[in-house]
């Protein structure tokens, strides 16, 4: 007979099956498929009891503006949208050993300091014990915030829903988190699914800021369904490379405040310091008259910030050249080569490409596009990008290069960084040569065409022909 109170449910897209098979249907993923136990799942439609007639209003009324918890760490309160709105859920995904544990320890002894508040750290993957050491670690253990090591639904919402509600939760991690009354294992679909909706009605009624800490699979999707980060007011990415010290915390999703913004730490031994000002920082350790560099005048969010682009290539030993690629996209960059290569003459197909974003930081915007063209060109010809110069534009299919969006905002952080020059998208369609012109006390090319940018950089070779390093070494024999 068949066993009607089991479905099968895909892990990674959330989709239902009747029977377990080694593909799902849904989302083409192989292995994915896990049996949990059903309710009953026979829809139902409504029965013969009248509902409550639902009071309707006008868009326009007087509205209360939310009331917004700050923690004083600025590059937290500005991912977030200019603070906590209380009764919010906000999910923090990432990698692990990234810094999600240690990031909300922090920002919950710094909520604890607002008058009348309760801070409550729930954790379901580490002991009190190691908590405890942690913040020993991060000087914060005088901090007035509550501990807890939990995993049980039931239990925790029946702790905080009493008299004297807390104000800031943190769950950490929502996949050690379970209902009791489902049979699936904790991490499953349904189980996360349930537990997150239960704790977020939770929060909604009692009004306290609610904080997820979800898994990331191999993908760097949060593990459970997109469902979870529907449910969520508010999606933060801690991302950042192993190997660097920087930390990006980026809000996806944000229904207070603007998505795309970020925040940027630096690991230390003492916990997560803030980086207010991360351009100086990215750009610190670059060297002056390389070839293949390039330094790009981004924005991330509302704040923009130059960061330094390296290529390198170099002639394919055998077989199909290798493309690799840190910090940006790999299809984006097999484009601008396809480009080069098409539109521009540039003879590239026999070579390995390497590019990388210094610093460890993801840029996903394509007014980075001039700016790696810059770093290839340079590295291909073995000239040097000038080394006072910013570079950002769009490169289309064609070769034309198109303006992109806060020019301004991004000239002037150049200049104030000590740059004295940048290669810019015109913004007027005209046609004609390079024109050069002046903002911000930087002279600024602009350039309609990828063309126009590997003349500018044979020019500057020829002004300050590049030494290679057989002619230094000979010069140095000689
Ligand atoms: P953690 O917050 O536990 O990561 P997650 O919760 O995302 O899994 O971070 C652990 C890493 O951070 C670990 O590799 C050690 C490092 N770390 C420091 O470098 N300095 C510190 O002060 C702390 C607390 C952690
Ligand atoms: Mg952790």
């Amino acid at each position: 007979m068949a066993r009607s109170n089991v479905i099968f449910v895909c892990q990674e897209c959330g989709a239902n099956q009747a029977k377990w098979s080694g593909q799902c249907d849904t989302c083409g993923e192989w292995n994915s498929i896990v049996e949990e136990a059903a309710k009953d799942t026979t829809p139902k439609g409504l029965s013969a009891k009248k509902g409550r007639r639902i009071e309707f209003v006008g868009l326009k009324g007087s509205e209360k503006p939310l009331p917004r918890m700050l923690s004083n760490i600025a590059e937290f309160d500005r991912v977030c949208g200019g603070g906590l709105v209380p009764g919010s859920t906000i999910l923090v995904g990432g990698d692990p050993g990234i810094g999600k544990s240690t990031v909300l320890l922090q920002v919950c002894a710094a909520l604890s300091k607002i008058e009348g508040s309760r801070c409550i750290y729930i954790s379901g993957e580490e002991a009190i014990d190691q908590v405890r050491m942690r913040a020993e670690r991060l000087g914060l253990a005088d901090a007035n915030v509550e501990l807890a090591s939990a995993t049980s639904v039931r239990d925790i919402v029946a702790s905080l829903d009493e008299h004297n509600a807390p104000t800031v939760v943190v769950a950490d991690s929502v996949q050690t988190l379970y209902v009791d009354n489902l049979d699936s294992a904790p991490g499953t679909v349904t189980q996360v699914r349930t537990s997150a909706q239960e704790l977020i009605r939770l929060a909604k009624r009692r009004g306290f800021a609610l904080f997820l800490v979800g898994h990331v699979t191999k993908e760097g999707n949060i593990a459970g369904p997109k469902v979870l980060e529907h449910m969520v007011d508010c999606v933060l990415y801690f991302e950042g490379e192993r190997g660097h010290q920087f930390r990006i915390l980026r809000a996806v999703k944000n229904r207070f405040g603007p998505a795309d913004e970020i925040g940027v730490f630096e690991m230390t031994d003492a916990g997560l310091a803030e980086v207010s000002n991360p351009s100086a920082i990215f750009l610190a350790d670059r060297e002056d008259g390389v070839s293949g560099a390039s330094v790009f005048a981004g924005i991330e969010g509302s704040r923009p910030m130059l960061v330094e682009i390296q290529a390198l290539t170099a002639p394919t030993a055998f077989g199909t050249p290798r493309r690799a690629v840190v910090g940006w996209d790999s299809n984006r960059l097999s484009m601008i080569l396809a480009v080069l290569e098409t539109r521009c003459g540039l003879s590239i197909g026999g070579h390995d490409v390497y590019l990388n974003v210094a610093g460890g930081l993801r840029i996903s915007e394509p007014a980075a596009d001039l700016a790696v063209a810059a770093a290839l060109v340079s590295s291909i010809t073995g000239v040097p990008v000038p080394s006072e110069i910013v570079v950002f534009g769009e490169i289309g299919l064609s070769g034309e290069v198109r303006p992109v969006s806060q020019s301004d905002v991004r000239l002037k952080e150049a200049s104030k960084l000590g740059f004295n020059g940048a290669v810019a998208p015109e913004i007027h369609r005209r046609s004609g040569s390079a024109k050069k012109e002046s903002t911000q006390n930087l002279s600024v090319v602009r350039i309609k065409h990828l063309e126009q940018l590997l003349d500018y950089i044979r020019i500057e070779g020829e002004k300050n022909p590049p030494k290679k390093p057989h002619e230094k070494a000979a010069a140095n024999q000689g």
